[in-house]
């Protein structure tokens, strides 16, 4: 097939990990006889310093126009001075908010060889395999800001029908899986919280009536994801509740170089990208963790343009990599070898049959 990638490198280590991303779409492309054509556009922190807007109008068109959109990460401390009107995130968020990609889809998948890498005792960590469905284009990200000198405000806002779109979204998922849907909100203090179990306590039943449901409140799930993690299937909670529990629940995996994303809303242009942020402490050393990013375009390949068999491969190269013993830095437990970047690249790609 043919097909249009837009690829937004962005900050940090950002640009390091897209050209791995890179390489595996090229791998992928040379194997299963496609041809990708690619556009390189600025966002966040790089289009700031290059054009004083962290997204570009020529970066806005190239990602409506293509099959789905890759991106690194974006933020530093270049531009991360509190008082800052611009800011690289607002370039992301807009972006996640003009494409339209409501449902922020985290996979969490513990790799048997990397439980050491875990700060959790192997025990707990047996079993696990959740998606992290994260409400992306409202609440607390997208409402209202005010700031004078003596105070500030974020305004948090839901929709009934924002909640019932990103509720669906995890209730199919949850039933081509286990079937069990767990819903995260924080019902006892916040209204958007009240209308959020509101809407999903009448809808399950109704809609997927197969569909084991759980709710939890924030704090609680954040302790239950440490002391019983194997139990969650699907999880599906608001945009910050979810970026917070997402990082958190990298630790089972050893590591948020490992995490993927993949942002999808009612088109098939997705966003595709790893969970981590820009690591700017690393930026540049070679030595950032791939997988993230090479698993988001696993990812890419399943939802946006509909290759399964090779986004399957891509998964399982992957999983042979670290069958393999390739480890970057921030999987490596005490005495083993440490692969830079673009050894795990490599690696990677000679495992993808
Ligand atoms: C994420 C990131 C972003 C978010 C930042 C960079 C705006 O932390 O994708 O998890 O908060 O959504
Ligand atoms: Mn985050």
């Amino acid at each position: 097939m043919e097909a249009v990638i837009t690829l937004l490198p962005g900050d940090g280590i950002g640009p390091d990990v897209t050209e791995c991303a890179l390489e595996v779409l090229e791998a992928v492309a040379a194997r299963y006889e496609h041809s990708f054509r690619y556009e390189t556009q600025l966002i966040g922190g790089a289009a700031i310093d290059a054009e004083g807007d962290p997204l570009p109008p020529a970066t806005i068109a190239s990602c409506e126009t293509a099959d789905a959109v890759f991106l690194g990460a974006v933020g530093g401390p270049k531009w991360s001075d509190p008082n800052a009107k611009i800011r690289p995130e607002q370039g992301l968020l807009k972006l996640r908010s003009i494409l339209g990609v409501f449902a922020n889809i985290r996979p969490v998948k513990v790799y048997s060889e990397l439980v050491g890498a875990s700060p959790l005792r192997p025990e707990i960590l047996e079993g696990v395999d959740m998606l992290v469905v994260r409400e992306l284009t409202g609440g607390i990200y997208f409402g209202e800001k005010t700031r004078d000198e003596t105070s500030a405000s974020d305004l948090c806002t839901y929709t009934v029908n924002e909640i019932e779109r990103i509720v669906r979204v995890a209730a199919k998922l949850a039933s081509g899986r286990r079937g069990k849907l767990c819903s995260v909100d924080k019902a006892n203090v916040l209204e958007t919280s009240r209308l959020w179990r509101n809407v999903t306590d009448r809808l399950m039943p109704v809609e997927f009536p197969g569909i084991d449901v759980e709710t939890l409140l924030v704090d609680a799930a954040a302790m239950h994801l440490l002391s019983r993690p194997a139990d969650f299937d699907v999880i599906v909670t608001e945009n910050m509740f979810g970026d917070i529990l997402t990082d958190e629940a990298s630790m089972l995996a050893g590591s948020l170089g490992m995490l993927p994303s993949a942002s999808l809303g009612d088109t098939a242009v997705g966003l595709y990208e790893p969970i981590h942020g820009s690591a700017p402490d690393i930026a540049g050393k070679g030595i950032a963790n791939p997988c993230a990013a090479i698993a988001s375009i696993a990812l890419l390949l399943r939802h946006s343009l509909e290759l399964e068999t090779e986004a399957t491969a891509v998964e399982l190269a992957i999983a042979s990599a670290i069958a393999n013993g390739a480890r970057t830095a921030d999987i490596a437990a005490g005495g083993e070898t440490r692969v830079s970047t673009t050894e795990m690249t490599s690696e990677i790609i000679r495992g993808l049959h």
